[in-house]
């Protein structure tokens, strides 16, 4: 097998689930540092407006249904035409779930798998299939959780959409042979819309497990991120763990 030069930086990102919460804070990182970024969500929200207006020529944000494969698929050439190729993408759209496996409606069931999974690896496959046409290298970051690796009550449906995805992050890694450094990074929980379904209870038990006592924040797992997308570096394959160690 012929020897490759590293992956290099990536030098225009995608992020789905930019709205709000990590996503938001990634996607403000990235443009600081003068690299295009490209977002969707279902709603654009007032920030993500505020970062159009101060960085009008390396930014693009649309309202996205990841589900609507047809829609996403529109949204990512609209990216190529104002930004270039996407050499960088950033799966971390996802909903949450805070209802036992019993008393979960299996059309629920089917959103979740749907949204944190399915439509995922369609647009990687989308993706990925456009750069590598192109003769391109890229960056692949997949926002799995702690949930993929522990059990946690009232997350089943989630924990497996995220083990998934997890699972096909080394997959992808192997498949490419060196063209796309793919990772995946498994926060632990942290606050937001998402998280705030967690009750005192079980908010307590992660916070007595965790040695320093307090919950991961986004701008913990930002600088990962990051360092996945631009830094140098030969990690591959991995699900990195940020949960200040509360699942060791
Ligand atoms: N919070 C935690 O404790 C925690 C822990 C570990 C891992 N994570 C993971 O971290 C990532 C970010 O979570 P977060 O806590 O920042 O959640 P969040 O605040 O609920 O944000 C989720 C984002 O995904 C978007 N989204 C949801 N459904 C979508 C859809 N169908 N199409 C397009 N966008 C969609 C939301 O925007 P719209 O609603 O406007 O579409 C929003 O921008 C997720 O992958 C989550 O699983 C979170």
């Amino acid at each position: 097998m012929s020897e490759l030069e590293p992956v290099p930086a990536a030098s225009v990102v995608l992020i789905s689930g930019a709205s709000r919460g990590l996503g938001l804070a990634m996607v403000t990182d990235l443009l600081e540092r003068g690299v295009k970024v490209a977002a969707f969500a279902r709603t654009i929200t007032p920030e993500l407006e505020a970062l159009a207006v101060q960085y009008p020529d390396t930014s693009c944000f649309g309202s996205v249904d990841i589900t609507d494969a047809a829609g996403t698929q529109v949204f990512v050439k609209e990216v190529e035409a104002k930004l270039g190729v996407i050499d960088g993408l950033v799966n971390n759209a996802a909903v949450g779930q805070d209802s036992l496996h019993v008393h979960t409606a299996p059309e629920r069931i089917e959103q979740i798998i749907e949204t944190n999974l399915t439509a995922p690896l369609v647009l990687t496959r989308f993706w990925l299939r456009r750069l590598l046409g192109k003769g391109r290298r890229g960056r692949l970051v997949n926002v799995t959780s702690i949930c993929g690796q522990r059990g946690y009550p009232g997350l089943v449906a989630y924990s497996a959409t995220k083990a998934g995805l997890d699972g096909a992050t080394r997959s992808i890694a192997r498949e490419m042979s060196g063209r796309v450094l793919a990772n995946a990074v498994a926060p632990g929980f942290f606050a937001s819309e998402m998280s705030a379904v967690l009750g005192q209870t079980q908010l307590d038990a992660i916070l007595r497990r965790t040695p320093s006592g307090r919950l991961t924040t986004p701008e913990e797992v930002v600088p990962v991120v990051r360092m996945l997308l631009l830094e140098d570096t030969n990690i591959n394959g991995q699900a990195i763990v940020i949960d200040g160690a509360g699942s060791i």
